[in-house]
């Protein structure tokens, strides 16, 4: 009898629920969002592992569930598999049941072979077979003979039960984490026992892998079983590959349809191309749907971005459909929907993210194509490289062969230049090696995650203004300490105002100039005056610099002397208090008792400011259908935050329109709710807003929740006032376009709100609480004749305005760029006497020969000016040259000369431009 993939998961599900008495618990999100060890989920058992690890209680004592998984890279990566055969994917999903303590290996054992013989018919005495672990001398673990036993008692004679080693029965997360022996069960068709095919794996966690690559009991056993739901249902429909099932042929009925491509034909090998490409595809569009779905965006996972470029490339180049991969997320949203509503829920999202991929890839190929078609010529070995149009390639390419210029023998690539080259040029480390491997130069992998980490940490700490690195050496120290009790910043009251009660505290180590001191202490004039003091408190009142928002200030109070708290920094469960002695003192058993006080003013101001960002990132998400915060920083006197619209523009309208959105929800006096969340909870919500590639801390962690004319769910560990009637008022005061989709928005809330007005570079010249018509005419203007451009572009923009009725300063070049798609701008604007220039070189195709900077200076011999930048400006990125007034008769001519030069210097230096023929 058929059974299609919807019946086989619930079967299964019932099965161990109704009949086994187990807990259904949900698919957690894909993302690890509590655990920067792995890229994606990718078992079952992920969402679990603080329960494995004894971090957290488990939700009952036996539980089942079907998971969404993805294995794209790290210990399971399936990615460079997939299409090539009958069963790897980079999606799949996973059936799983679970022990905590109420079955064990016996039981197991037994179920899962019910379930296969019983539940789902598969002739036991022909078709399967089970391994079991054979023990492994370099850890120490002996064979695991009570499996093999087990197996014996279900009736399986020897001649079907297997002994293998770690490599093969030793199942582990990833590179750390939950691992144990297991046994697999696996199915023969021929019954030869000669091609097997696992299709369950049985896992007994009973050790965890350390960082340094120990292996340690854990002390306790539990059950982890996995079994793929493509590969059991293609066996249960008869079919010799995933790809013949329910759940991949609707989706290569949809690629024919919409392509005209020949019918998938299930070929394999050399000259299956076609069908090959139909895998790939369908697979890549589970994969892409699934993890947008989920909240990873491709700017913050270059795995995601991969996979997407692919299905992308393969959309464009072999099925002729710009739109396919856009389209078949409609068809994977019909397929796996009802199981995981988020997909639904989730597809205008998803969507706009898809398209927005596409069209960058579109102009990167315009713009980066011509090059690459260069650099191929040079090294034919170079068109192995998977995707030629990666932002960044050839200038890593370039930095590559710099290096490799310089001594006779470059064969390794350290950990630290591969980073160097992933940071500056936003190449992955996959498309790294890629090149390297051409050049036979090897990487080294492990060096750069650590030079990630590292710098992760560091820029992490440095974002905010007043934070500071504290060091690896220090925190070793600290550790002979308890960790910080800092619950007490939650602990305040409302009673017309804001109160903050002094807490009494003892001060348990004091740290000078990073070294830890937990005796009695007297510090000299000297360290008062040139050192850097930190006091470490048993619990404090204390909010230190974390998720955005900047640390408390205050006093800490000792017997006969005060120290000024001016900035608050956490590690890894220690709050240090960096700050000043006003008098010489001595820290010793007398008078370590103190009494810490924060800044109430400070902080109320820091709660408003916080509360208002969590409006704002919801008022975003109402008027936008994509939105991925970007850095968010929660100051006393402001807020800013910065975001992505993937492609869609932020209009002064929907400037307005946030603004108003914000003050309604605060005329509507919403209680602001915060409760604690475990990190098993924050991976099954649906609607909570998280940051796209943030790792958040297991335990600590808040919801904060607002519910009215914003419906605001976030994950945060800030301090939040108790209802947002207390803001009083909002404004938005400046919006910054930062490049052709992500904006910087800095807002005030409070007294200083009501007269706040908005200056906002997006507008420039149009005030958004005023009207100006004639500014508005400029930019609509400047707006069109660049979008006109743009579409008759080949890879580089170069176009000259011409108004006699606008005056060239008043045109606002500096926000042309959001207008342009991201790729290299020239622009020119003239009236009847006054010329004026803007380049604009995005970071991807900026190199020695190419930039801004050059770029205006070609046409410096027609245009003998000062040339610049404002500000901040990267002159790399963006230059300029003043007003230069000229004469009537003479400026058409100087105009097109320029223009003429722009355009010889990018067709020699960046690309050829193509000569149109009726030109
Ligand atoms: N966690 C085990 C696996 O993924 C069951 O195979």
């Amino acid at each position: 009898m058929y059974k299609s993939a919807k019946i086989i998961r619930k079967e299964f599900l019932d099965y161990f629920s109704t009949e086994l008495n187990h807990k259904i618990i949900p698919s957690s999100s894909v993302i690890p969002w509590c655990d920067s060890s792995v890229a994606f989920i990718n078992a079952g058992m992920n969402q679990l592992k603080g329960i494995f690890l004894g971090k957290e209680e488990a939700p009952g004592g036996r539980l089942v569930n079907c998971q969404k998984c993805i294995r794209v890279g790290g210990k399971h990566n399936d990615l460079k598999d997939v299409g090539l055969d009958t069963y790897h994917h980079t999606f799949f999903e996973m059936l799983g049941n679970w022990s905590f303590g109420s079955y064990s290996k016996e039981e197991a054992c037994r179920y899962a072979w019910r379930a296969l013989t019983e539940l789902y018919g598969i002739n036991r005495s022909i078709n399967l077979f089970v391994t079991y672990f054979g023990g492994d001398q370099e850890m120490q673990i002996a064979p695991d003979l009570e499996t093999r036993d087990v197996w014996r008692n279900i009736g399986l004679p020897d001649d079907k039960i297997r002994a293998c080693g770690a490599k093969d029965n030793f199942w582990e997360m990833d590179l750390t984490g939950p691992c144990g022996p297991c046994t697999e069960i696996h199915f023969d068709a021929a019954g030869s026992g000669n091609n097997l095919t696992e299709l369950w794996n049985i896992v007994f966690i009973d050790h965890q892998r350390l960082t340094d690559g120990g292996v340690v009991p854990l002390g306790r056993q539990f059950i982890d079983t996995g079994m793929g739901l493509e590969r059991l249902v293609a066996l249960l429909q008869n079919k010799n590959s995933n790809y013949d099932t329910d759940l991949f042929q609707p989706l290569f009925q949809a690629i024919h349809k919409s392509s005209g491509a020949p019918e998938y034909a299930g070929k394999f090998g050399d000259q299956a191309t076609l069908d090959t490409a139909y895998r790939v595809l369908a697979d890549h569009a589970r994969m892409v749907t699934v993890a947008l779905s989920d909240g990873s965006i491709p700017d913050k996972n270059q795995k995601l971005r991969r996979v997407l470029r692919r299905a992308t490339s393969l959309a464009i180049d072999t099925f002729g459909n710009n739109d396919l991969l856009t389209e078949l997320t409609n068809h994977v949203a019909e397929s796996l929907g009802d199981v995981y509503p988020e997909i639904q829920d989730n597809l205008k999202k998803i969507q706009v993210i898809t398209n927005y991929e596409k069209e960058l890839l579109i102009s990167q190929r315009k713009s980066t194509g011509e090059a690459w078609k260069t650099l191929l010529k040079m090294n034919p070995r170079l068109s192995t490289i998977n995707d030629p149009y990666s932002p960044g390639i050839i200038k890593a390419y370039t930095k590559l062969m710099k290096l490799k210029s310089k001594s006779s023998n470059f064969v390794a690539l350290s950990g630290k230049e591969a980073f160097k080259i992933y940071d500056s040029h936003g190449l992955d480390l996959e498309a790294i090696k890629e090149l390297a491997e051409v050049e036979g130069i090897k990487v080294d992998d492990e060096g750069f995650f650590k030079e990630m980490e590292m710098v992760r940490i560091t820029s992490r700490a440095g974002k905010q203004t007043n934070r500071r690195v504290v060091a690896k050496k220090t925190l070793e120290q600290l550790k002979v300490l308890p960790q910080t009790d800092d619950s007490f910043k939650y602990q305040y009251a409302f009673d017309d105002k804001y109160t903050f009660s002094p807490l009494e505290c003892s001060i348990i180590g004091v740290v000078i100039d990073g070294e830890l001191e937990t005796k009695s202490i007297k510090l000299t004039e000297n360290q008062l005056n040139n050192s850097e003091i930190a006091l470490i408190l048993n619990q404090t009142p204390f909010y230190a610099s974390e998720g955005g928002q900047l640390s408390d200030q205050g006093i800490i109070k000792l017997k006969n002397s005060l120290f000024k708290v001016s900035v608050v920094e956490k590690s890894e469960g220690y709050v240090l208090h960096y700050g000043t002695f006003d008098s010489p003192v001595e820290v010793n058993n007398k008078n370590k008792k103190v009494t810490a006080k924060i800044d109430s003013e400070r902080r109320v101001n820091l709660m408003m400011h916080h509360t208002a960002t969590h409006l704002l990132n919801a008022g975003l998400r109402k008027i936008f259908p994509a939105v991925a915060q970007r850095i968010s920083v929660v100051t006393p006197l402001d807020l800013i935050f910065r975001f992505s619209t993937f492609g869609k523009k932020f209009s002064p309208q929907h400037c307005q329109e946030l603004d108003s959105l914000v003050n309604k929800c605060i005329n509507q006096n919403l209680d602001v709710k915060t409760e604690g969340i475990s990190s098993l909870e924050l991976m099954n919500q649906k609607n909570l807003t998280l940051i796209p590639g943030e790792v958040y801390p297991d335990t600590g962690l808040r919801v904060v929740d607002v519910d009215g004319e914003l419906k605001s769910r976030e994950a945060c560990c800030g301090t939040h006032v108790h209802n947002t009637g207390v803001l009083k008022n909002f404004c938005i005061t400046e919006v910054h376009p930062k490049s052709s989709h992500d904006y910087l928005i800095k807002a005030v809330t409070g007294p200083q709100a009501k007269n706040a007005k908005t200056k906002t570079q997006l507008n420039y010249l149009v005030d958004v609480k005023g009207k100006n018509d004639k500014k508005e005419i400029i930019i609509d203007f400047m707006k069109s004749e660049i979008e006109r451009a743009v579409e008759k572009s080949d890879g580089c923009v170069i176009h000259c305005m011409k108004s006699n009725d606008i005056e060239p300063e008043s045109v606002p070049l500096q926000l042309a760029y959001n207008y342009c798609d991201n790729l290299p701008m020239f622009l020119i604007v003239m009236s009847k006497k006054k010329i004026r220039a803007r380049c604009f070189v995005p970071k991807e195709f900026q190199s020695t020969y190419f930039n801004a900077k050059l770029w205006m200076e070609s046409i410096n011999k027609v245009l003998p000016v000062e040339l610049g930048t404002f500000g901040d400006e990267d002159p790399l990125s963006t230059s300029h040259i003043k007003i230069v007034r000229t004469s009537k008769d003479k400026i058409e001519n100087q105009a097109e000369e320029a223009a003429a030069e722009a355009e010889k210097f990018a067709a020699l230096y960046f690309k050829k431009l193509k000569i149109k023929k009726n030109n």
